[in-house]
């Protein structure tokens, strides 16, 4: 085992253990797939059921309508973005739709470049709907299946490109994409970037000026321990008033309550909200981000680099196959490993309530997070090793 696994790192973290409850029931290791519920969320949604019940419509007015802003907030320091820059969605699919809905693909730029590793919430909206409002999708494809080809994919963006919507952590493998690099060639070519960073806010440290990316989605439900039904999208405060969303609604014009027949479209973030937002689930989704944001994604980093690499050493130890990359710069916060029967023995985990996930050719999904110990990594592999022998 080399040194930075074997170093005790960040433990002052584990006092968060016990703000979140099913730490206490379960080895919780699946973080990158629904982080775990802080226990505050329990007072939140009473707090929801009160305002409802107390204020009656007038929540509207003194609780409600500013909360998709509110939240945000709360996301903005954790990508390095201003305050009531960053709305809140129920789902990743509706804000993929969105953004397409904002673009017209004229003959002369109406190509969009991904890779064949995206999610497949992104793909599937830009396959059917941009591809009947008029793109042509380029799809890059992987040589493994794990690993982009980013130099096709750079070849790929060229002056008929309009949008490059990608990932910055691959769901399968927790591959950490070359942004950077992407960015910088697509604004070349007067492209624009729209990245899904579900699997990196939350365990990468990011600051979108630096990376310069146009539109940055995600969600809270996994590393932010935000629970279904937040969405977010931040959307570059220069490109934000340019465009005009087709899938809109109410909340985005700029006088709502006016009610008026003709749309005019808001100049503030609201510019990309449609209908009544999803409220109950803005309450249960700020906890997660206080919590992570005042721990700071320094050490949260710090921790995860050295958690996912105890397991990638046990797992190279136990003879299993590894599907994340090994050199910590170019993997987030997730492990996956394959065995045969992968899927049954994931099942039998879950049954002894050692939760991880199972993906098609991924294997076993690990992801740890910062209020997981290392017993509990030395806890799952004890039962991989009983599993597989
Ligand atoms: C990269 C990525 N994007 C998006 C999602 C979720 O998409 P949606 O919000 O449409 O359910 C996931 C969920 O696992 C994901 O891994």
């Amino acid at each position: 085992m080399n040194d930075i696994a074997k170093t005790k790192v960040s433990d002052e973290l584990l006092i968060w253990r016990d703000k979140f409850p099913i730490l206490k029931n379960s080895t919780y290791l699946i973080s990158s797939s629904l982080g775990a519920m802080p226990k505050k969320v329990y007072d939140r949604m009473h707090e929801y059921a009160d305002v409802w019940a107390s204020l009656g419509v007038n929540a509207w007015q003194e609780k409600w309508w500013e909360m998709s802003l509110q939240t945000g907030n709360l996301i903005a320091p954790l990508i390095g973005a201003g305050q009531n820059e960053i709305t809140m969605h129920p789902n990743v699919s509706i804000l993929q739709s969105i953004i397409v809905s904002s673009f017209k693909f004229e003959e002369e730029r109406n190509k969009v470049v991904y890779t064949d590793l995206e999610f497949p919430s992104d793909m599937y909206v830009y396959q059917n709907y941009a591809r009947n409002k008029g793109a042509e999708i380029n799809v890059i494809k992987s040589e493994d299946g794990f690993i982009p080809n980013t130099k096709k994919l750079l070849d790929a963006i060229d002056e008929k490109t309009l949008i490059v919507p990608i990932s910055y952590v691959l769901f399968r493998n927790a591959y950490v994409m070359d942004v950077k690099s992407i960015v910088e060639k697509a604004h070349s070519v007067g492209a624009l970037v729209v990245l899904d960073a579900y699997h990196a806010v939350g365990t990468l440290e990011i600051d979108v000026k630096e990376l310069g990316v146009d539109i940055l989605i995600g969600g809270v439900l996994k590393w932010l321990c935000g629970g279904p039904g937040g969405a977010f999208m931040w959307i570059k405060p220069e490109l934000r008033n340019i465009l005009e969303p087709e899938v809109t609604g109410w909340m985005a014009h700029s006088n709502p309550f006016a009610f008026e027949n003709e749309m005019e479209y808001t100049d503030t973030a609201y510019r990309f909200m449609n209908g009544t937002p999803t409220i109950p689930s803005f309450y249960a989704a700020q906890e997660g981000p206080k919590i992570i944001a005042q721990i700071g994604m320094q050490k949260i980093r710090k921790k995860s680099i050295h958690q996912t690499e105890k397991i990638i050493n046990l797992a190279e130890e136990y003879g299993y196959k590894i599907n994340t990359p090994l050199k910590p710069n170019l993997r987030g916060g997730t492990v996956s490993i394959d065995m045969p029967n992968s899927f049954e023995i994931s099942n039998k985990l879950l049954s002894k309530k050692i939760m991880i996930d199972y993906r098609p050719s991924a294997g076993i999904r690990i992801a740890p997070h910062f209020y997981n110990t290392d017993e509990e990594i030395d806890i799952l592999f004890e039962a991989l090793k009983d599993l597989t022998n």
